[in-house]
């Protein structure tokens, strides 16, 4: 998730372009740039690796004469395809340095794309897979001598999610966008015209906006703008008021980062996910041990801690599953300090958002000096946890604010999946036609999520029948039972409540003693039809449960009746293939923390004691 903005106006375009990127910097903090067509007729591009700050120190070393002009554009990056270098900072130019482009998303496409350029003589210099539709859009531009149409044809072979806006030194008084499944917003001033990620980068000047839609392209100009579709036809946005204030714009309208990050679920995964099925085969990110190595490993570790550790112990069920390899599942801070059996047949899955949690760190470097191979998932890329390891697979949930995960663990727990299915299709214990269903199944997961983001007005009520509680307790089994540690950890970690989950199975082994009248236990129910072995189980626990007078929260799939006379609160959930019911059944269990937290008056992005990236053991 990148920070985009444009601008042709009567105003410095580098001012308001730069304004509009400090407006935009939650984002994406790796890289910044600018391009400015300026007064002078030329295209001037100025970019610098690191936070907002460093380009403006570049530009205040370099100084800003030559960027003076009234349209130009600017980008803040969230690395998705190669490493936050200055090199791989957008804008990326054609060779010829007449065309610019900033771009947001994932082009699918990029790695045929840029062997056809290569073939055809170009010279690619970045990393990037956003490089490649710059040199794409200059040839189309050379054979059309017209930008939109330009931006049109190569939109047309770009597969993908993407934002594109384009500027070239030969149109000056004009900036092309596009978009495809990526924010894009126009802003419409008085004599001036903006597009940009999102609204917070423009409402200092307008809060007239359109948002465009699917598959479509705007041009602006000083005095106007004119949206059409990939294929040149006129085409509608849908104009809107933007009546937040700046802080809420930032949050798109939220109170908070994580209530627009829970609502971001659908397209981390989604963007997780894509790209990573080519020609029938799942491909991770970076790949730096090959398929006989894969083949050969023999026992798999996955080392994490908090929300990451939750993902790597719903890893555990689906690799053992469909790989038939053992899986250990182990607290990073841990895993060192007990002196594990480690041998180059060993495979580490170290998961971390950040990719620079210490413990996590350390445990990969204690995996390397035991010559075990190690594949990172992580949701930062250039960290130093994929630094450090043999393969990388890279969740896109963007950054994430909120100290507490959300769309992180979703991106996290898609990941998984795809390692899982990536070991079962290199040692053979899935056909590639039944890899490419799982895949399919994922696939359909963001529109699940969805389901349930839709319905999470009864939870909201819930918490508010919960935010006086003094304890809740969290239940579940088999991958149920680490949603049940994950509802409780978020519980804990914005209301500040006693919360403990565990194994329904160990109920009658401890924590019935703890079961009191009306006291709240969250039940996560599997499918009736998946594992059915263990639905009347969890149902024998929510009889035991309300014999004692507590209170039953159940997560349930939608049209599970058995369940309903024994909830005091249902929750229902879509069907989705048992491995994956997290990835629906997380998510009432963040809103309701998140909506405790909010009626109890905290900081829900930013709770008291915590950081967002843990880098000391
Ligand atoms: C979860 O909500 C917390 N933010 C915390 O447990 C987090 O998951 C843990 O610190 C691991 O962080 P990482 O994924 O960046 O390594």
């Amino acid at each position: 998730m990148c920070g985009i903005v444009g601008y042709v106006g009567h105003r410095s375009a580098l001012d308001v372009v730069l304004q509009g990127l400090g407006r935009l910097e939650y984002r994406g903090y790796d890289s910044a740039g600018v391009a400015v067509l300026t007064s002078a007729g030329a295209l001037a591009v100025t970019r610098k690796a690191g936070a907002l700050r460093n380009l403006i120190g570049e530009l205040d070393t370099c100084g800003r004469a030559g960027l003076s002009g009234t349209a130009g554009m600017g980008h803040t990056r969230w690395a998705t395809h190669g490493a936050p270098t200055d090199r791989n900072a957008h804008p990326h130019r054609d060779t010829a340095g007449q065309l610019a482009l900033v771009h947001n998303g994932i082009i699918e496409n990029h790695v045929q794309l840029r062997a056809e350029l290569e073939a055809g003589g170009v010279e690619l210099i970045s990393d990037t897979d956003s490089e490649t539709a710059a040199h794409l859009l200059a040839a189309a531009y050379i054979a059309c001598g017209d930008l939109p149409q330009a931006v049109q044809t190569v939109c047309r072979r770009l597969q993908g999610a993407f934002t594109l806006v384009v500027a070239h030194a030969d149109e000056p008084d004009l900036i092309v966008a596009a978009r495809r499944s990526s924010p894009l917003v126009l802003g419409v001033g008085n004599g001036e015209h903006f597009v940009a990620s999102d609204v917070a980068a423009f409402i200092d000047h307008t809060r007239d906006a359109i948002e465009l839609g699917q598959d479509q392209v705007v041009t602006i100009t000083r005095d106007g703008y004119q949206i059409t579709d990939f294929s040149g036809c006129p085409a509608q946005g849908t104009p809107f008021h933007v009546d937040w204030d700046l802080s809420a714009a930032e949050k798109g309208g939220y109170d908070y980062f994580m209530l627009k990050e829970i609502e971001e679920q659908p397209s981390a995964i989604a963007n997780t996910l894509r790209g990573h099925f080519i020609d029938g085969r799942i491909v991770l990110d970076e790949q730096r041990m090959d398929i006989q190595e894969l083949r050969d490993v023999d026992k798999v570790f996955v080392v994490a801690c908090g929300s990451a550790y939750h993902s790597g112990m719903v890893a555990k069920y689906a690799i053992e599953h469909w790989c038939r390899l053992p899986v250990e599942v182990e607290l990073a801070s841990e895993f060192r300090y007990r002196d594990p059996v480690l041998d180059r047949s060993t495979l580490v899955v170290a998961i971390s958002q950040s990719g620079e949690t210490m413990d996590t760190l350390e445990a990969v470097r204690h995996a390397r000096e035991q010559k075990a191979r190690v594949l990172a998932i992580c949701n930062t890329n250039g960290a130093q946890i994929p630094r450090e390891s043999d393969a990388v697979l890279y969740t896109h949930a963007g950054p994430e604010i909120g100290v507490a995960a959300t769309k992180s663990f979703l991106a996290q727990l898609a990941a998984n999946f795809l390692v899982g299915l990536a070991l079962a299709q290199a040692r053979g214990t899935k056909y590639s036609d039944e890899v490419g269903r799982e895949y399919a199944e994922l696939e359909a997961m963001p529109a699940a999520v969805t389901q349930v983001l839709d319905t999470v007005d009864r939870v909201r009520e819930l918490a508010g029948e919960l935010v006086d509680a003094k304890v809740v307790l969290f239940l579940g089994r088999h991958v149920g039972f680490p949603v049940a540690l994950e509802g409780a950890l978020k519980l804990k970690e914005l209301a500040y409540m006693h919360a403990e989950g565990f194994a329904a199975g160990e109920l009658k082994h401890g924590p019935i003693a703890l079961l009191e009248p009306n006291l709240p236990v969250v039940v996560v129910m599997p499918s009736p039809k998946g594992r059915s072995v263990l639905h009347p189980k969890l149902l024998s626990n929510i009889q035991e449960i309300r014999a004692r007078g507590a209170r039953t929260i159940v997560i349930a799939e939608e049209g599970d009746e058995t369940v309903r006379p024994y909830a005091a609160h249902l929750l229902e959930v879509p069907a989705v293939p048992t491995l994956m019911q997290p990835l629906v059944s997380t998510v009432p269990l963040q809103v309701l923390a998140a909506e405790i937290a909010r009626q109890r008056g905290y900081d829900v992005d930013k709770p008291r004691n915590l950081a967002k990236s843990v880098t000391v053991e």
